[in-house]
């Protein structure tokens, strides 16, 4: 493909010198105990051409996922108006500050498996309905973060709203009246009511999504079952914002594959097909995919506690991601030549196993420097992609999966995964810039995953970033990096690492796992950086 990275796998033995060798031998036989010491750090070329830009990274690749599921909503971001806890009508002030500094692009919400059950006038006006939670716990759901709260907690962070609407047990009737009552600016009833409790204006809704995961706890569909449900959805589910009838229409955004097994890729071809014969009444503008990095189905590698085999083994799962892009891409390639329809990636990240003596209904699990390295090796698939892949949505915001965020009554603490997002915040809206790389190999017994991985981009004001990740947790990398058409002069931005893989940020000790900056040698014309093993180094190169 045009912007795909190139890649030369070359494995290259770490070298000690025969003296150095000589010496461990005689330390070894003589019984001593020797620390290992870091190995030589091994040349990495990378060029890049600024003036060579590619697709550019939609903000939306940063978006964030926040279902109403365990402490995600309650307490990650609703204490209540009345709570001790510092917040803005209900809503925590320390977590909209943390959010705001990663620019947070849009959140979806309310689900999720608990989107095809929820139902929105039980989360409106002064009396809330208390209803259940059965996919997540069967605990009691006071519906006090409803749809006022989740736009007031948009306006707060400065993010826009992908609402996904009950497909599965809602009726086309009940979405339709939700959108009228978020939407519209004339003086219906439901406008009215919108106003009586506490927002005259309309609301802007940029993203709907159709259901989720329709193929499962959506409601087991066949493709063509749901590709009429969601035909009905899409014509009838209207966005009534004035001010976003030309411009900032709203999107519409299809359920998609989950996997890559034959009935994903089925789906696909289905929904895709139907697209490409759709008339005036119904579009969509994007197929959502999920993808967990799960490792073993039920969820159970440890979240912190592991070790380097682990460390290795998740990341080759989630390198998967890339195969899984190319492929659903390849088969919207042929409906949607013109690349109309994005790739939605809105349910992504690790699934771990539950951490011992939560609720396993609230997947709560640790976020080590691992999901730091995780993250971004995602991240830059998704920036590779860029024409295609147009959003995507972290699995889960707060409290949940692959958090940002992590809260325990008034304590937060931020995680390694967040310290990425607001490491990667210039990438946001930046075109991409193709990066060739000398990889080499990193192994772990039987797994054998490029040891480097990096990308590159401009951003609107023409500062060439680059990423570059060091998967390798016991060597360094040193990398020498042409930048075409520049003199650079210095180079400088922010590293993450920490001492183990495991590393993890709690409440008690939250910088673990935080960068640090970093400074580039620049010679003879070439960026020099030697990258700490296991580490993720965000840097601007300057002229
Ligand atoms: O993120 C947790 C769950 O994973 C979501 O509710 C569902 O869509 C997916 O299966």
């Amino acid at each position: 493909m045009l912007f795909e990275r190139v890649r030369e796998l070359r494995v290259k033995e770490a070298g000690y010198s025969h003296l150095v060798r000589g010496l461990l031998c005689a330390l070894v036989l003589a019984g001593a105990t020797i620390a290992v010491p870091v190995l030589n750090a091994q040349k990495v070329q990378l060029s890049i051409d600024p003036s060579k830009t590619g697709a550019k990274i939609d903000r939306n690749l940063f978006g964030q996922f926040a279902e109403d599921l365990g402490h995600g909503l309650y307490e990650g971001i609703w204490v209540g108006p009345d709570s001790a806890i510092p917040n803005t009508r209900g809503i925590r002030n320390d977590v909209v500050d943390a959010l705001k500094q990663i620019k947070v692009p849009n959140v979806r919400w309310p689900g999720g498996c608990f989107a095809d059950e929820y139902h929105w006038r039980n989360g409106i006006g002064p009396q809330r309905v208390v209803t259940l939670n059965p996919n997540w716990g069967g605990v009691l759901d006071t519906n006090a973060f409803g749809t006022h709260e989740f736009m007031d907690f948009l306006e707060q962070i400065g993010a826009e709203a992908y609402v996904s609407v009950n497909l599965g047990s809602g009726t086309p009737r009940e979405a339709a009246e939700w959108f009228e009552y978020l939407t519209t600016a004339q003086p219906t009833t439901l406008a009215k009511e919108r106003a009586t409790n506490g927002h005259q204006a309309p609301y802007k809704v940029g993203y709907l999504g159709l259901g989720n995961e329709s193929w499962d706890c959506g409601g087991n569909m066949t493709p063509d079952y749901y590709i009429s449900q969601m035909k009905i959805y899409s014509r009838f589910v209207r966005n009534f914002n004035p001010d976003q009838q030309d411009k900032n229409q709203m999107l519409k955004i299809a359920v998609g594959p989950g996997g890559a097994e034959p009935r994903w890729t089925e789906w696909t071809e289905a929904v895709m097909k139907a697209y490409q014969a759709h008339t005036w009444s119904w579009d969509i503008n994007g197929l959502s995919m999920h993808s967990y990095t799960v490792g073993k189905w039920p969820p159970s590698y440890a979240s912190v506690g592991f070790g380097e085999t682990e460390y290795a083994q998740i990341l080759k799962h989630t390198l998967d991601m890339e195969d899984l892009v190319k492929k659903h891409s390849a088969i919207m390639d042929k409906y949607d030549p013109q690349k109309k329809v994005a790739l939605v990636i809105d349910e992504w990240g690790a699934w771990y196993a539950p951490l011992p003596g939560s609720n396993p209904g609230f997947l709560v699990q640790q976020n080590s420097l691992r999901d730091a390295v995780l993250a971004a090796l995602n991240l830059n698939i998704f920036a590779r992609h860029a024409d295609r892949v147009r959003m995507s949505n972290i699995a889960q915001m707060i409290n949940v999966l692959q958090a940002m965020i992590m809260t325990d009554k008034e304590k937060m603490v931020l995680t390694p995964t967040y310290h990425v997002y607001k490491m990667y915040v210039p990438f946001q809206e930046a075109n991409f810039v193709p990066v060739a790389l000398e990889a080499g190999t990193y192994k772990n017994g039987d797994i054998s995953l490029p040891r480097v991985d990096a990308i590159a981009a401009k951003d609107a004001a023409g500062n060439v970033w680059l990423a570059i990740t060091n998967v390798d947790p016991n060597q360094p990398a040193e990398i020498e990096a042409s930048v075409t058409g520049i003199a650079p002069k210095s180079a400088s931005g922010e590293t993450l690492t920490a001492p183990k893989v495991d590393s993890v940020n709690t409440f008690d000790a939250p910088n673990g796992v935080a960068p640090k900056p970093f400074t580039a040698k620049v010679e003879g014309g070439k960026v020099m950086l030697t990258l700490e093993p296991k580490s993720v180094t965000v840097i601007s190169v300057k002229e």
